[in-house]
């Protein structure tokens, strides 16, 4: 589930926080060689940060005790959006402790190190410790000063606080929205350790750790297990240890993730995000107009539905007067249609609609859940009605409601190309795709055709990403083979007269050394949706 789609702002923000550079960038050049230079190990620095060589880098372990490394680029855009949050976190740490020092390194510039430590894209944080070069740690942190700071803090300090009495616990407890204590009966199980690598990194939340039997008993616990307390919806959330098992870090994660959302979140540009990464996959949409006070009545309903569905169903508000026209577009929707509820799966992108007509209530928004989770309510396919003239010019227009027939006519190929009107990319093709059409149009056996994505959904598969070309082969079996090279007429057209394979592999392109991470070929020259 790397790709969320259903907002593409949200992507782009999704993407960038958890992939670093997503797309690689047009009109990489090879860097040039590095001139030689005689090998020093002496240590520089820029804006408090050290800039370490092949050279200096040993020095720089050992004269400081921790180390955070920036491998960047000097191409990489995400590399140059960081420089000043990397420089602030530098200058924010000074006077911590001489112990921390931020450090920087041009990979490419410094091939023998990037390889050393595995760098595949940019720009790659890693974090050394006790002067260690062999497997840093990578930084899993926010990518601005004061996350990078956090982050680093919680890696040199007790990642969470140890508590003795009832007292400090209670005003631990007290101290943020969300804290986190682990009740461990022997500190030095190994299911602490994972405990604390959790904490470790997971810097926005608090943790507190505790062995203490009249903390045990306060808070009702007879075994080991880590708590969430929070001071909104059910209060606490308890995750006990499996006995047999022991702490499975995984599940702790999701777990932490899960209940440190409210009930029920209210969709804006600062929770989008949150949303998106909270990994469940189905999200319930209540549409309100906030201003309307029948409708802000509705949502006691929609949160009172919410507790039994905790982890399988995100449910979010979405205010129809606020900023929210994307998503109403995104589900086909104008604000006149609120109040109303939609269902999606976010892996699968089915939406799924209420019946028409009924109430929103507790009762009305569980049995709906229970309906889609239970697969009696079908997906919503959007379809726009078939165009009287659709088989009129040489690129055929196929809609959600003649796809099917067309695709699938065990008589044709049928080549279709996917497409976003906004798309970039899909308007950069569209001339070559109309010349595949007329060059292809006497041939009864071939349909070069088009199909707007973004409002005609299918049954068979969703589309993730712009343009998307799919060729359909004659034949009884369905088979549907993704065409995934050169977009120009001659490929093109080797392609089809090959029955739908290229006849010999493409040339090569030169490998551009260390591509930036998350580099994807069909995400290079897409647009998402
Ligand atoms: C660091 O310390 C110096 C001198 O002690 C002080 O002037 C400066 O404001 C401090 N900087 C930060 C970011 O705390
Ligand atoms: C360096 O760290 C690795 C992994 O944590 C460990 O296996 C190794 O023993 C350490 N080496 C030294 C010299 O401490
Ligand atoms: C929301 O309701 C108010 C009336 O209170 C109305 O003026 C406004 O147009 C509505 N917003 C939308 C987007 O429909
Ligand atoms: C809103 O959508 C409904 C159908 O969903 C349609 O009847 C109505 O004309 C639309 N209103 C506007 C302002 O687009
Ligand atoms: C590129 O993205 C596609 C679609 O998301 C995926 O199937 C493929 O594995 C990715 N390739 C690489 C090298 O990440």
């Amino acid at each position: 589930m790397r790709r969320y789609s259903l907002l593409f702002f949200v992507l782009t923000v999704w993407a960038w926080t958890l992939n670093g550079e997503g797309a690689g960038e047009e009109g990489v050049e090879a860097p040039e060689e590095a001139t030689p230079e005689p090998p020093s190990d002496e240590l520089l620095e820029e804006d408090d940060i050290l800039v370490l060589t092949q050279h200096n880098f040993g020095r720089a372990l050992q004269e400081h005790r921790y180390l955070l490394v920036e491998f960047y680029a000097p191409w990489c855009g995400h590399c140059r959006a960081l420089a000043p949050e990397y420089a602030k976190a530098a200058s924010l740490l000074k006077n911590e402790s001489s112990e921390l020092k931020l450090a920087k390194v041009d990979g490419p510039a410094e091939k023998e190190l990037a390889e050393e430590f595995g760098v595949t894209g940019y720009p790659a944080l890693k974090f050394f410790k006790d002067g260690n070069r062999s497997q840093p740690v990578e930084f899993t942190g926010p990518r601005e000063a004061e996350g990078i700071v956090r982050w680093l803090k919680r890696r040199l300090g007790p990642s969470a606080t140890r508590l003795e009495t009832e007292a400090e616990a209670a005003q631990f407890i007290d101290s943020q929205d969300i804290v986190i204590v682990g009740f461990f009966k022997d500190l030095q199980d190994e299911d602490v350790a994972g405990f604390l690598a959790i904490a470790e990194d997971a810097v926005d939340l608090t943790f507190g750790l505790t062995d203490r039997p009249e903390l045990f008993q306060k808070y009702d616990l007879s075994r080991d297990t880590v708590v969430l307390f929070k001071k909104f919806d059910e209060g606490r959330a308890d995750f006990p240890v499996d006995e047999e098992l022991g702490l499975d870090q995984a599940d702790l994660t999701h777990f932490l993730v899960v209940h440190s959302m409210h009930l029920v979140t209210e969709f804006n540009s600062q929770t989008s995000s949150k949303i998106f990464e909270a990994r469940i996959l189905n999200h319930l949409l209540l549409f309100i107009n906030q201003t309307l006070s029948p409708h802000r009545e509705l949502l006691k309903g929609f949160q009172e539905a919410a507790p039994a569905f905790r982890g399988e169903i995100l449910f979010v508000v979405v205010d129809v007067a606020g900023e929210n026209d994307h998503v109403l577009q995104y589900f086909g929707m104008n604000a006149t249609d609120a109040p109303t509820l939609r269902l999606i799966n976010v892996e699968t992108t089915k939406k799924y609609v209420p019946g028409a007509g009924g109430e929103i209530t507790a009762a009305s928004v569980s049995a709906f859940c229970q309906d889609v989770l239970s697969g009696k309510v079908k997906p919503h396919l959007r379809s726009q009605e078939i165009p009287a003239d659709w088989d009129q010019k040489p690129v055929k227009v196929l809609v959600g409601k003649n796809f099917e027939e067309v695709a699938f006519d065990a008589s044709k190929n049928v080549f279709v190309k996917f497409y976003a009107p906004w798309c970039t990319h899909c308007k950069e093709m569209a001339q070559t795709w109309e010349d595949l059409a007329e060059k292809y149009k006497d041939r009864e056996d071939i349909v070069i055709a088009e199909l707007d994505s973004t409002a005609n959904e299918l049954e068979a598969f969703a589309i993730r990403g712009f343009p998307t070309l799919k060729y359909f082969p004659a034949g009884p079996d369905r088979k549907v083979i993704e065409y995934k090279s050169s977009r120009d007429l001659e490929t093109f057209s080797k392609f089809l007269d090959n029955g739908g394979v290229l006849p010999e592999p493409e040339p090569k392109e030169p490998e551009v050394p260390l591509p930036e991470a998350g580099a994807n070929d069909s995400k290079d020259h897409k647009d998402e949706l």
